[in-house]
């Protein structure tokens, strides 16, 4: 009996020296990469008591199936809406999937207008016409129209005491008509035009006292024939 039971050990020790794992480890190479190495394939890596090899195997598996179902559903609801027709102070004409204006948009003293009304461009990438915001003295951002990147023609920013940044504007390259931005007092930047390559027709940027009139030269001058920048007044 004893000796059955030897024999049975011997074999098992030397089964496990066979496939014996390499030992954990936690190490840095040559090139300070850093390496823990867990002892088995089924090891497990806990930080703070998570699995986190598991997490992540899950987490795989989970975005591979979403890839396989939904990338091609998703690419096809997302609602197109092509509004035609001006746009001026009535936001309500315009359904929240709009994502294309044809027409021109213009906001002239509109009553009570302020950051979260322009929330009903959020989806808006395109206006083929004029951009023109003006005399609204309560409006402090246009964020709302983050989206945009396409203007057919000019765009004004007029009147505005307060208004700080041109924020939301970040996605327009090209102007395809004149840039006009002047009378608002608390404008301190326009870092929102910054992936500006072109304006076709002229520049005039004038009587935003906040503005640094040679940083914004120096941003304006390359992407017009014609560019003229001033505190004092609106012409060159
Ligand atoms: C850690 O494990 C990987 C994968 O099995 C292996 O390629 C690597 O050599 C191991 N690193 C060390 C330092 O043992
Ligand atoms: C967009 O909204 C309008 C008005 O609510 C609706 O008539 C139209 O079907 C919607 N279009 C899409 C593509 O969701
Ligand atoms: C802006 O929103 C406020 C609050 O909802 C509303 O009273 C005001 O009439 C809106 N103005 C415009 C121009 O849409």
């Amino acid at each position: 009996m004893a000796g059955w039971c030897m024999l049975l050990l011997t074999l098992g020790v030397v089964c496990a020296s066979v496939s014996a794992s390499p030992p954990p480890i936690i190490a840095t190479d040559d090139e300070g990469n850093l390496y823990i190495n867990t002892s088995g394939s089924q090891a497990r890596v806990l930080l703070d008591g998570r699995d986190i090899l598991q997490e992540i195997a899950s987490l795989k598996e989970k975005l591979e199936m979403l890839v396989g179902t939904t990338a091609l559903t998703m690419t096809t609801t997302i609602p197109q809406y092509v509004y035609t027709g001006n746009v001026g102070c009535d936001l309500s004409v315009l359904p929240r999937n709009t994502t294309s204006i044809d027409g021109d948009v213009s906001l002239y003293s509109c009553s009570g207008l302020v950051t979260a009304n322009l929330s009903v461009f959020e989806n808006v990438a395109t206006i083929t016409g004029n951009l023109l915001i003006r005399d609204n003295e309560d409006l402090a951002s246009i964020s709302g129209l983050a989206n945009l990147r396409h203007i057919g023609t000019h765009l004004q920013i007029q009147t505005h005491p307060e208004l700080e940044s041109l924020t939301g504007l970040e996605g327009l390259t090209v102007i395809n008509g004149n840039l006009k931005i002047q009378y608002n007092s608390e404008l301190e930047n326009l870092d929102a035009l910054s992936g500006l390559t072109a304006v076709t027709g002229s520049i005039l940027i004038c009587r935003n006292e906040d503005l640094d009139v040679n940083a914004i030269t120096t941003q304006f001058s390359p992407l017009s024939s014609s560019t003229c920048v001033n505190n004092q007044q609106c012409y060159c």
